[in-house]
């Protein structure tokens, strides 16, 4: 029972939440029931045949127990348990139309952090953000899964099965949320120094509330005369990434638009408070070994302060 309860939690494929998982899961089951049956019986024929030392067998004796035992028996275990996966196959990886593509969100995989895109429906993206991928309760949310440098791999543990993202081509996933939550997805694939820091949340909301999370990450932060603000244009930190509603907006780092409201920094790094901001804008490279942002420990401690207070602030 305390192993078992190790099962549940925001990263596991034992507690699903979506219906992909919920597949998984039950395949899972079937393999450890089945696995328990044929070792039973395993035992107790070994047992059974211990027990009874009798005269040795006649070489025709033995040659059924093969011919039985060795190749009827496994291959019939083998091919059911092939019909099932066959069969089950549609429900982990559901067929998606290419209409669906359009309305897909964009993931792709960069070292070591995740640049997710929103659809739009005129076929561009309504906005960007990174490291935290937010989907309505009961919709299906297909992904298209990229990579820009090495391999990657896209896996929500509680959602469904784990998929590639290959530099050069687009994988596509498709999940359906069961349940509201926050979960969490680790990089699955070894992709450099700091793939144990490459992980993003899920948080999976009502339709309601996802749509006003989406408005407002298309407003973004309208210009306001605050230091923080003002200091982040001065330091330069919007030659590399985005703030919605600032100009200029970099391209290459993490988008910020809303940041303050995102689980974690550093995609899964640190915990999200000011202080941790801080301390990733002072010095990334010791907390993401390999990270390609530059350590800014040159920019004054107070000016640190008052940009991780903005950034911080806006959710
Ligand atoms: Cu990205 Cu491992």
């Amino acid at each position: 029972m305390l192993l078992l309860a190790g099962c549940s939690g925001r990263q596991s494929a034992l507690d699903p939440a979506g219906e992909e998982a919920e597949a998984i899961y039950g395949l899972f089951i079937v393999l450890v029931i089945g696995g328990g049956v044929v070792w039973l019986a395993v035992t107790a024929l070994f047992i059974h045949s211990a027990r009874q030392r009798q005269a040795p067998w006649t070489a025709e004796h033995a040659n059924r127990l093969i011919a039985w035992g060795g190749v009827a028996f496994p291959s019939v275990v083998l091919l059911l348990l092939l019909g099932y996966a066959v069969w089950l196959m549609p429900a982990i990886r559901p067929w998606t139309p290419a209409e669906a593509r359009t309305g897909a969100i964009e993931v792709t995989g960069e070292q070591f952090w995740w640049r997710i895109r929103y659809p739009a429906l005129n076929g561009q993206y309504a906005f960007e953000t990174a490291n935290e991928i937010r989907l309505p309760l009961g919709r299906p949310a297909t992904f298209l899964l990229k990579a820009t440098d090495v391999i990657h791999s896209f896996w929500i543990p509680s959602l469904g099965g784990k998929m590639d993202m290959i530099p050069g081509r687009t994988n596509i996933l498709t999940l359906t949320p069961t349940r509201t939550g926050i979960f969490r997805a680790p990089c699955a694939e070894f992709c450099g120094a700091s793939h144990a820091y490459m992980a993003f949340s899920v948080v999976v909301m009502e339709e309601s509330d996802f749509d006003t999370w989406s408005r407002r990450q298309v407003e973004g932060h309208p210009a306001t005369p605050e230091k923080g603000r003002l200091l982040i244009q001065r330091h330069g930190c919007l030659g590399c990434h985005a703030l919605r509603g600032s100009e200029p907006r970099g391209g290459t780092a993490p988008d910020l638009t809303l940041i303050g409201a995102r689980q974690s920094i550093g995609a899964g790094a640190l915990a999200n408070t000011p202080d941790n901001i801080a301390r990733f804008i002072r010095s990334p490279s010791s907390i993401k070994p390999g990270a390609k942002m530059p350590d800014f420990d040159m920019v004054p401690e107070s000016d640190i302060a008052e940009i991780a207070r903005y950034l911080g602030g806006l959710k």
